[in-house]
């Protein structure tokens, strides 16, 4: 695995490679690498020449309160985890690499973002789709792997590919979970002790939702009653939000039917953990 920290070298390596038909696939990621970023690596090891991996903390996507500075950072760690699950180049920026002084241009995202996690943090999905225009450009990858953990973020990147005509196949991969069910999750580290007992329950409250739904309910009210209930009376975390939409429009509905999501956000003291379902009605 070869490292590098320049842009345009990555890039002008990478043309080359394309130009003798290689075939790339790429992930991103913020690092502090767990079996979910593996999990990609590895399927993109499987359906590509070459795998890149880019780690990079992005100031962009982060609120003025949120945990840039604190965010979990393991170089050393990460190339390990990278190099096991066959990356052939690391690509690894400084914040001044990829932005300079001050950007003249950046990617505003006009959909999909008023809700879920977007409602609650204004400009970030600008921020997530302006470093991945960036990150396309520098390595123009023919497939891009995306955990089904973050589904808005999925459906904000199937937007931006489509709409920019990005010459890339997403391909969206399903949550990898702690044998308890939790999604695994840089920030899983943040929680005490008897958090982390409590954490599976939001998984718990999905599976439950979905037992109910293939029984036949089919209110959305009701199935959002059924997850509140249940993570208030086994956890001591603070909804942020349980939602079902349509997927991946995100667009509120009140009967299921087609593709639709169950997501949820519950704050515990020091993470905000998320989680959701996919499920196809038909
Ligand atoms: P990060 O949180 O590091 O996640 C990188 C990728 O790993 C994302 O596609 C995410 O959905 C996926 N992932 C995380 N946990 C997962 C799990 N338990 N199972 C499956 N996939 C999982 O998401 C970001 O970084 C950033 O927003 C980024 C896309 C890199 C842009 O800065």
């Amino acid at each position: 695995m070869k490292t590098y920290t320049s842009a345009g070298e990555l890039q002008q390596m990478l043309r080359e490679e394309k130009s003798n038909q290689k075939s790339i696939g790429y992930v991103a990621t913020m690092g502090y690498l767990h079996e979910g970023h593996a999990t990609l690596m590895e399927k993109a090891r499987k359906e590509n020449d070459i795998v890149v991996l880019s780690i990079f903390v992005n100031p962009l996507q982060f609120g003025p309160n949120e945990d840039f500075e604190t965010y979990p950072r393991d170089l050393v760690r990460d190339e390990n985890v990278a190099a096991n699950a066959g990356v052939d180049f690391l690509f690894y920026p400084t914040v001044q690499e990829m932005y300079g002084e001050e950007p003249s241009v950046t990617v505003v995202v006009q959909s999909r973002t008023d809700c879920l996690c977007g409602r609650q943090r204004p400009g970030h999905f600008d921020g997530v789709a302006t470093v991945l225009t960036k990150f396309f450009n520098i390595i123009l990858p023919d497939r891009a792997y995306f955990g089904k953990k973050d589904a808005q973020q999925v459906a904000v990147i199937d937007g931006l590919i489509k709409d920019f005509n990005f010459p890339i196949q997403l391909i969206a991969v399903d949550t990898v979970r702690e044998e308890d069910g939790l999604a695994k999750s840089s920030r899983n580290v943040y929680l005490s002790d008897s958090e982390r007992m409590e954490a599976k329950e939001l998984y718990q409250s999905l599976l439950r939702a979905a037992k109910a739904i293939d029984s036949g309910e089919s209110n959305a009210e009701t199935v959002r009653a059924l997850i509140k209930e249940h993570i208030e009376s086994h956890t001591h975390g603070v909804i942020d939000y349980v939602e079902v939409y349509q997927y991946p429009e995100l667009k509120p509905l009140e009967t299921l039917s087609g593709n639709i999501i169950i997501a949820l956000a519950v704050k515990f003291k020091h993470a905000r953990l998320i989680d959701n379902m996919t499920i196809n009605m038909k």
